[in-house]
């Protein structure tokens, strides 16, 4: 469409960008229906099936008759499992109204930035963040404000980063740990270290989005509301997508004070009400069944994390380190900048992402997209034969850069 075709659309929708992560899964797609042997590692989700049980749940749940309208904050029971989980796991105090079941925690985060954020407010977003944070803090007229992590420190950032970055109109801090796209895992002392400043700022919110909890290679997950003294100020955003490869089902939640809690709750309920019935009881039974089946899942990323780590380091140019969590390595690539290949110059991540596409098939996604252009992601949640095939491609083309 042209400009001017477009031009009755929202100023709101024509600023927002289209996710990056989607677009590429897009044009990978593309290419694989032309023939092509695309390797996709840009997707954001697990290659594994979701496990049996959960899957049986399912159906159970439809044979029950679970096909009305759920209570806009979720199921009780379900809300139950997800206190009971935040205790065991967290050893986290909460009540089923505290929690707020959503469609993907997508929503979930979507829900408390529009309920926290006024236009102008200024909210600090760890960098490399998740693509969609910035987008929805700009859905609602906030201010993001980038606080970078680089290779150097592993992606972690410090404690007076964050101190520098807070101003009198800082409304809200928002990260993930383990974190995507650079699986950083904060520990423990490092969230303390937060916390403290935050504790000096009492206008100041923290959105922890804990989603890859249960794929963390360090074995302890720490979470910011364990701190009690600011406990009340953090919401806790977690989901069923990535630790149980539940991804389609789209089930999120939060953990939050009431008054977020109820907040998110009349969010949601003029958007889309509860989410699926039958997903629900499947996440009841998910929770039921506890941390196995997420624990062999976590395994096997965590040895194909070493399988790529090993072979990308043979590739020159290419700069890694080694992610603690989730299942994405976002190394550095920068010094392709400025190489070309048959005239085709690389002077960016996108660029390079686009090369290694249409020379290698292999589909990562930009670093731009996630506020870091030096970097472009792969992600591990591919089999074996998958991975050191692409890491073959990407050696074999990258080499063709001069
Ligand atoms: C850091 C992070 N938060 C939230 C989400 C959203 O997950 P869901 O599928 O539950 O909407 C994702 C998905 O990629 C993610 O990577």
């Amino acid at each position: 469409m042209t400009e001017q075709a477009t031009s009755f659309l929202s100023d709101r929708i024509t600023s927002l960008a289209e996710s990056q992560t989607i677009a590429m899964a897009k044009k990978a797609r593309e290419l694989a229906a032309q023939g092509y042997d695309v390797i996709n590692l840009s997707f954001g989700e697990p290659d594994f099936q979701t496990p049996q049980y959960i899957k049986d749940a399912a159906k159970k749940a439809l044979d029950d008759g679970f096909t009305f309208y759920t209570p806009v904050a979720g199921y009780l029971d379900l809300r139950q499992e997800i206190v009971n989980k935040l205790k065991r796991d967290n050893n986290l105090d909460y009540k089923p109204e505290n929690i707020v079941v959503s469609t993907g925690a997508k929503q979930s985060i979507a829900n408390v930035v529009m309920s926290l954020v006024n236009p102008g407010d200024e909210v600090i977003i760890f960098s490399p963040y998740w693509v969609s944070y910035e987008e929805v803090v700009k859905l609602a007229e906030g201010v993001p404000v980038q606080v970078k992590g680089t290779i150097d420190n592993d992606f972690v950032i410090t404690p007076q980063q964050l101190e520098d970055a807070i101003t009198s109109n800082t409304k809200l801090v928002m990260y993930s740990s383990p974190c995507n796209p650079t699986g950083s895992v904060f520990s423990k002392e490092e969230l303390e270290a937060f916390a403290n400043i935050l504790a000096k700022h009492p206008q100041i919110f923290v959105m922890a989005d804990e989603i890859y909890e249960y794929i963390n290679f360090t074995g302890q997950h720490a979470s910011m509301a364990q701190f009690d003294f600011i406990k009340d100020r953090v919401i806790t955003v977690n989901g069923f997508s990535k630790g149980y490869a539940m991804t389609g089902w789209r089930v999120g939640y939060i953990a939050a004070n009431k008054e977020i809690a109820d907040a998110c709750d009349k969010m949601q309920s003029q958007i889309t009400s509860g989410t699926c019935s039958i997903a629900q009881k499947a996440a009841v039974a998910a929770l039921k069944g506890g941390r196995g089946s997420a624990e062999e899942m976590s395994a096997a990323y965590l040895r194909r994390r070493d399988l790529v780590l090993g072979l990308m380091k043979e590739i020159p140019g290419i700069r890694t380190y080694v992610p603690q969590g989730a299942f994405y390595i976002f190394p550095e690539i920068s010094s392709y900048f400025g190489k070309s290949y048959n005239g085709q110059v690389i002077n960016n991540s996108n660029d390079l992402s686009m090369f290694i596409l249409n020379d290698a098939y292999v589909a990562v996604v930009s670093g731009d997209a996630f506020g870091a252009d030096e970097c472009v992601r792969f992600s591990f949640a591919a089999a074996d034969d998958k991975l050191v095939e692409a890491m073959r491609r990407l050696k074999e083309s990258l080499a063709k850069l001069v």
